[in-house]
């Protein structure tokens, strides 16, 4: 599938189907649009009556051309009112179309222009146009009929912006990478092929790699034994991934981004009871799915940035090895934990790891996680919470968050709530009471940095998609790959 920007005018374009935007409240046809019209023996107007279309956001229409017209189907697809456009309306318009052609194999598109730039606007349709095509059939032993056909997708009067393009299909495909990596089983993602993943991606993109094994981990300050004693019961060894991207010449910052690795969650002895998702728990992963996601298209984008990327990688299971509810771990920092709930398993392997990015001297440090359900009672499926210590990095996260047209919602680091993580025993427990459940886990966390600015962002809704949403086919989601690509670009 290929995707041009074109110079060709609507009234000239030929193939299969013709895409057109309206406007809320703009149903009059003018200028070309109008031409077009009486070229196509008044479809569109006829479909506008017909259908009542009315231009509302996310709604479409469908007619056939008859004849022997160069265009075989017309779509109207509305946009909304011309002072709400952002570039979401963009992307949400080109995502509907590209749904719309399930048989066709030629697609022009001609929405009109607003007050973003044609070089957003182009990324953003490119973006959507991928996203919401992209189907994950791997698993299936025959192939699914309702495969995309398409073959050309023109997009008018966006002549141009190739450039814009081109960079749209290295973040959708660093987007379909953590898709994949999430929509894969815990029984072919594993520790070892998301360290063998990262191995590849480091060989074909030139990224630096270093993988710590075990007895690394324990040699490294004062052993990770947070992330051990997660993966400790079960048979595949973890692997601690670190990549890195350098800019050719210096860069002008350096960047951690921290992705919460767990290939399978099934609870550990706190094991988690049917009913509680235990068989979606391969997308407990998805933060780092996102994190290598991100890398694939850093490495490609080459900003002038330097970025690490770290997934402590491991699987919490149960067996005679497994940690125990009441056993205390201790952390590279030297800090020691009762593990008072063996679920809390994330934050454990995102302590050590959070140690070991702040020893790389980052000027800032962004943790990603499907970390807690409270999270996803909180603010539902589609927007991630968001914690910081730094109002600078909070406020570049959002605006990053607002192109990439990513949900993200900041909640309160309320120191007060460490109480309930207090320990008799230990230095915390890894787990405090089940209001603000997700607060407390964001300030376990933060006892892990020290002075760096640092982001917890809690993903546990967004990563997975019950139903289609936005860009968004069912299933993983790649959430929050573009969000983080535009901040470390920005
Ligand atoms: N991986 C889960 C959180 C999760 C839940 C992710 C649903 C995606 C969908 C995490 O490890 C977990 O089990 N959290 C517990 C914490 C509790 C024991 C304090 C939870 O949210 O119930
Ligand atoms: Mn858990
Ligand atoms: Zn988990």
């Amino acid at each position: 599938m290929q995707i041009k920007a074109t110079n060709t005018a609507l009234l000239d374009w030929t193939g299969d189907l013709l895409a057109v935007g309206i406007l809320e409240g703009e149903t009059e046809l003018l200028g070309d649009l109008a031409k077009l019209d009486e070229k196509l023996a008044a479809t569109i107007s006829e479909l506008i009556a017909d259908e009542e279309f009315e231009g509302k956001a996310g709604t479409t229409a469908v007619s056939r051309v008859g004849g022997k017209n160069p265009v075989r189907k017309i779509a109207l697809v509305g946009l909304g009112k011309a002072q709400d456009l952002k570039l979401d309306s963009w992307r949400s318009a080109a995502a509907a179309i590209a749904r719309l052609a399930t048989k066709e194999k030629t697609l022009g598109i001609s929405l009109p222009n607003g007050s973003e730039s044609a070089e957003d606007i182009a990324q953003s349709m490119t973006e959507a146009i991928i996203l919401a095509l992209h189907q994950d059939n791997r698993f299936k032993s025959k192939p699914e009929d309702k495969e995309p056909k398409l073959e050309t997708i023109d997009l008018i009067g966006l002549a141009g912006q190739d450039r814009a393009i081109a960079n749209a299909q290295i973040i959708a495909d660093g987007v379909i990478f953590a898709r994949e990596l999430v929509n894969a089983p815990a029984n072919e993602v594993t520790p070892v092929t998301m360290a063998q993943k990262a191995q590849q991606l480091a060989k074909e993109y030139g990224l630096e790699i270093k993988i710590l094994e075990q007895a690394d981990c324990e040699k490294f300050e004062q052993g990770m034994g947070a992330y051990l004693g997660v993966g400790q019961a079960s048979d595949i060894p973890p692997k601690f991934i670190h990549l890195t991207y350098k800019p050719q010449g210096t860069a002008k910052r350096k960047v951690a981004i921290v992705g919460k690795s767990v290939t399978f969650d099934s609870g550990g002895l706190n094991l988690k009871p049917s009913g509680s998702g235990i068989e979606t728990m391969k997308m407990d992963m998805g933060g780092g799915a996102a994190t290598l996601g991100t890398a694939k298209a850093i490495a490609r984008l080459k900003p002038d940035v330097e970025v690490h990327f770290i997934c402590a990688a491991t699987e919490n299971m149960i067996s005679g090895k497994a940690m125990r509810p009441g056993d205390i771990l201790k952390a590279a920092n030297g800090k020691t934990i009762e593990v008072n709930n063996t679920d809390a398993e994330g934050r454990l392997t995102l302590a050590d790891a959070l140690v070991y990015a702040e020893k790389l001297e980052v000027d800032a440090i962004v943790d990603l996680a499907t970390l807690t359900g409270a999270c996803i009672v909180a603010l539902g499926n589609n927007i991630a919470g968001l914690w910081s210590t730094d109002d600078t990095l909070a406020t570049e996260m959002k605006k990053a968050a607002e192109s990439a047209g990513e949900k993200f919602w900041q909640l309160p680091m309320e120191e007060k709530y460490f109480e309930g993580l207090k320990s008799e025993i230990a230095d915390m427990k890894n787990t405090g009471p089940r209001p603000g459940g997700s607060i407390t886990a964001a300030l376990f966390l933060k006892q892990f940095i020290k002075d760096t600015p640092w982001m917890h962002l809690d993903v546990a809704g967004p990563v997975w998609a019950d139903s289609p949403n936005g860009v968004n086919n069912k299933g993983a989601t790649g959430f929050p790959v573009r969000t983080l690509v535009n901040w470390v670009n920005s």
